[in-house]
């Protein structure tokens, strides 16, 4: 049976992007195989963060994968924090990972630019190593992600080669999975940019309520033309809706564009906010639920035991393959 393992980053506040991108296929994911599925808190501290807002948005993001339908009884639902492993796989890691390729990730290269040189922490950078380990803890074969976190799983794919090759069969190799159609989800307002946690114009948020969804999709900046058709390059607003639409409905970009051959922009758009909170009303409800009945509070304290046996053999692996002795 495969492993399939994948993490949510409390930072900021999730958006459709985070939704279309990996919450929404997670469901069906656990019928394919063993799932660990986590909350990447440590991963969070690599940017300044309020101890309040992470610990709102740890259970946010616990809540969001129950209420989209994973079931505590197939998966392995955790906390990062509460599995010392995925520290102690970190420092191991950080030897077999060089500066060089560090300083050419993407994602740190973006968040680093925007920062004062001399405040940019060395967990940022490190950044990948810590996820590296996250994925290689539970010898995960498949990681779902969205299009910006590909970068990294080639990066632990890198790693394994390097590690496998000096000291045998230690890790196993992991590939990211993501879908054609909605691994990256752009920003409502400025079609050039990805819909992020961190940018509050043009983002739709999971917990927008049901009004305020209608009007930023109503709002959102289309191209010139009159045509609703698929073109990233020339139309990559309308684009970007037909990929929302196209994700909420489960059909094809194809498909999309043949329902609304002949539509104006506006009656497109009518469509692509229905379709939107015909799927995320249902969702935010259970996610209420779920939030004040406290049910993520058990399945995260199962879920930390089980990570933590699974977590503890791979670490013993690895420990082992490079020569530290077991007291
Ligand atoms: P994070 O928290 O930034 O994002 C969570 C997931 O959402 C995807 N995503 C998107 N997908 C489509 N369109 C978008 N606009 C969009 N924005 C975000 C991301 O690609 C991601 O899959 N480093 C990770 C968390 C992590 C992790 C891991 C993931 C830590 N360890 C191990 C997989 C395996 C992150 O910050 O994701």
């Amino acid at each position: 049976m495969k492993t399939i393992l994948t993490g949510i980053k409390p930072t900021g506040k999730l958006t459709l992007g985070n939704y279309i991108g990996v919450l929404k296929r997670l469901k069906d994911f656990q019928n394919q195989g063993e799932c660990y599925i986590f909350i990447a808190d440590l991963h969070a501290l690599t940017l300044p963060i309020e101890p309040s807002e992470l610990n709102e948005n740890s259970i946010d993001i616990a809540c969001f994968y129950l209420a989209a339908g994973l079931d505590p009884n197939k998966i392995t639902l955790f906390l990062q924090s509460s599995v010392s492993a995925h520290a102690e796989m970190a420092i191991i890691l950080q030897n077999y990972l060089y500066m060089g390729e560090l300083s050419r990730m993407t994602q740190f290269k973006d968040k680093s630019s925007k920062m004062n040189k001399n405040s940019i922490g060395l967990g940022l950078f490190a950044y990948p190593v810590l996820m590296a380990g996250d994925i290689l803890l539970y010898d995960a074969d498949e990681v779902p992600v969205g299009e910006d976190q590909i970068q990294h799983v080639e990066l632990t794919r890198d790693l394994v080669k390097r590690i496998n090759n000096r000291y045998g069969d230690v890790f196993k190799m992991p590939s990211a999975k993501f879908n054609k159609v909605g691994a990256r989800i752009m920003s409502l307002s400025d079609p050039s940019k990805k819909m992020s946690k961190s940018d509050p114009k043009g983002d739709i948020f999971l917990k927008d309520d049901v009004k305020t969804i209608r009007k930023k999709i109503m709002s959102a900046v289309t191209d010139s033309g009159c045509e609703i058709k698929y073109d990233e390059e020339n139309k990559p607003g309308i684009s970007n809706l037909l990929t929302i639409y196209a994700c909420m409905k489960n059909i094809s970009i194809e498909e999309a564009e043949k329902v609304f051959n002949g539509y104006r922009y506006g009656d497109f758009k009518k469509c692509v906010a229905d379709a939107v909170i015909e799927e995320i009303e249902p969702f935010q409800q259970r996610y209420i639920e779920i939030k004040e009945n406290k049910l993520y509070e058990d399945v995260l304290r199962q879920g930390a035991l089980k990570a933590n046996k699974k977590s503890q053999e791979v670490l013993n692996r690895i420990k082992e393959k490079i020569g530290l002795l077991k007291a």
